[in-house]
């Protein structure tokens, strides 16, 4: 997911420019926004945490793009290019260092595992709108 704060600030194309010349294919893409049981629903991993309702509350603050991408190694090589969840902490160059705001408001999101992968593309995309 490309999240509220880099759309707001007008970072869609940016981010995909640098996604797409990463070598990850598109395979299924929409510019939505979540409602709040969505976003629960999305980050129910989180719902013991401090931050679960800023967190909440923050993706469901306006649109978002979601998309299933695909690469040899795409977890991994995914989350070396967005960088570390904070953004202070991601390295230069990544997506976060470039385009985030802070810890809550770090501008994508991206699987941590293939088995997550699945489960939150099926969250996002029907099968047909899969190619
Ligand atoms: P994401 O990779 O989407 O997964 C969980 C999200 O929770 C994370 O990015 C941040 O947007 C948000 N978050 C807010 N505070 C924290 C925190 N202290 N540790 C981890 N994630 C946090």
């Amino acid at each position: 997911m490309i999240k509220p704060d880099a759309v707001r600030n007008g970072h869609i194309g940016a981010i995909l420019e640098k996604i797409t010349s990463a070598g990850f294919k598109i395979a299924a893409m929409k510019y939505t926004q979540l409602s709040k049981r969505d976003a629960q629903e999305f980050y129910a991993i989180h719902k013991e945490r401090p931050f679960y309702g800023e967190l909440v509350a923050f993706m469901t603050s306006g649109p978002i793009v979601s998309a299933i991408l695909e690469k040899e190694n795409a977890v991994e090589d995914f989350r070396a290019l967005i960088g570390a969840t904070n953004p202070e902490e991601a390295a230069e160059g990544t997506i976060r260092r470039l385009f985030a705001t802070d810890i809550t408001e770090n501008a994508v999101h991206g699987s941590d595992s293939d088995e997550n992968a699945a489960i939150e593309g099926a969250f996002h995309f029907s099968g047909r709108e899969i190619y």
